[in-house]
């Protein structure tokens, strides 16, 4: 992996700067905040929600790639696991790859990562394939091989137990859900003993297209697609027939407050 190595981390990059980043994005936007390598144990930038994910290169089992051209205008799951021929891991990668489809039909590319050699990775993609038959085709999406652990630590991915300890430290079950002018709109974090659900990734992903599409509403628990959406509490009474015309809900609380207006109009 090659983090772009740069002196400092600024969120309002100078105007060279800029213009550094421009090749890698296929948007009009804000370029990234910058990646220092400063030190080998501390996140190089805030994964706070909305973060712009900095640009950077890395090796992969389907070749060397510059996050933000192999992004393209796409969605993106990146996701770290462990540690390669682990069983958890096992089933998490080859059930992603299962679904991989499901992630194509939302415009959404996958991209794992872990601290393990390239060779391992493709040895160990044989593995998942001859485990989980149901993989269909080639293995669908790249590993990227983080042997010196820098992105992991870059993109804070590290477990804290040991992340100073560069024969211990791994890289936990981290997921970011990334937009495609690659802001960060969802991370979970699970340890090693907890594999995944691809279902919670899918719906996730679901409510945050949604989301981005239709900027005045949120979706409630368990939510998925088809299912009634909450308007956000800052929609004005008179704005909901333009915005709603099929009809919203409006539920009666003990309170008197009416806050929760619902719709399936989107
Ligand atoms: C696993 O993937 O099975 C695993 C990896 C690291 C620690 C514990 C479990």
């Amino acid at each position: 992996m090659q983090a772009e190595n740069r002196s400092e981390h600024q969120s309002q990059p100078s105007r060279s700067s800029r213009s550094s980043h421009s090749s890698y994005s296929s948007h009009s936007q804000p370029p990234a905040p910058l990646i220092s390598a400063r030190s080998r144990s501390q996140p190089a930038v805030s994964m706070k929600l909305e973060t712009v994910i900095p640009n950077f290169k890395a090796q992969t089992t389907e070749g060397p790639i510059s996050f933000y051209e192999w992004q393209g205008n796409s969605w993106v799951v990146l996701f770290s696991h462990p540690a390669d021929f682990t069983p958890v891991c096992t089933t998490e990668l080859g059930r992603i790859a299962v679904h991989n489809p499901h992630f194509q039909k939302r415009n959404t590319k996958l991209i794992a990562l872990s601290c393990d050699k390239l060779k391992d990775h493709n040895d160990w993609v044989a593995d998942i394939k001859s485990y989980c038959l149901d993989i269909p085709g080639a293995f669908p999406y790249p590993i990227i091989a983080d042997e010196s652990r820098e992105l992991a630590v870059s993109l804070d991915m590290i477990d804290a137990v040991n992340k100073d300890n560069p024969e211990l430290a791994m890289t936990v079950r981290a997921l970011y859900i990334i937009s495609p002018d690659h802001k960060l709109k969802l991370s979970m974090n699970y340890p090693a003993s907890t594999g995944r659900n691809v279902d919670e990734i899918l719906r996730c992903i679901d409510s945050l297209q949604l989301v981005s599409r239709l900027k005045v509403v949120a979706t409630p628990a368990n939510w998925t697609p088809g299912e009634k959406v909450m308007i956000l509490p800052s929609v004005k009474e008179e704005e909901l027939p333009r915005l709603f015309p099929k009809g919203v809900d409006k539920v009666s609380m003990p309170s008197g407050k009416v806050y929760v207006r619902t719709t399936t109009d989107y």
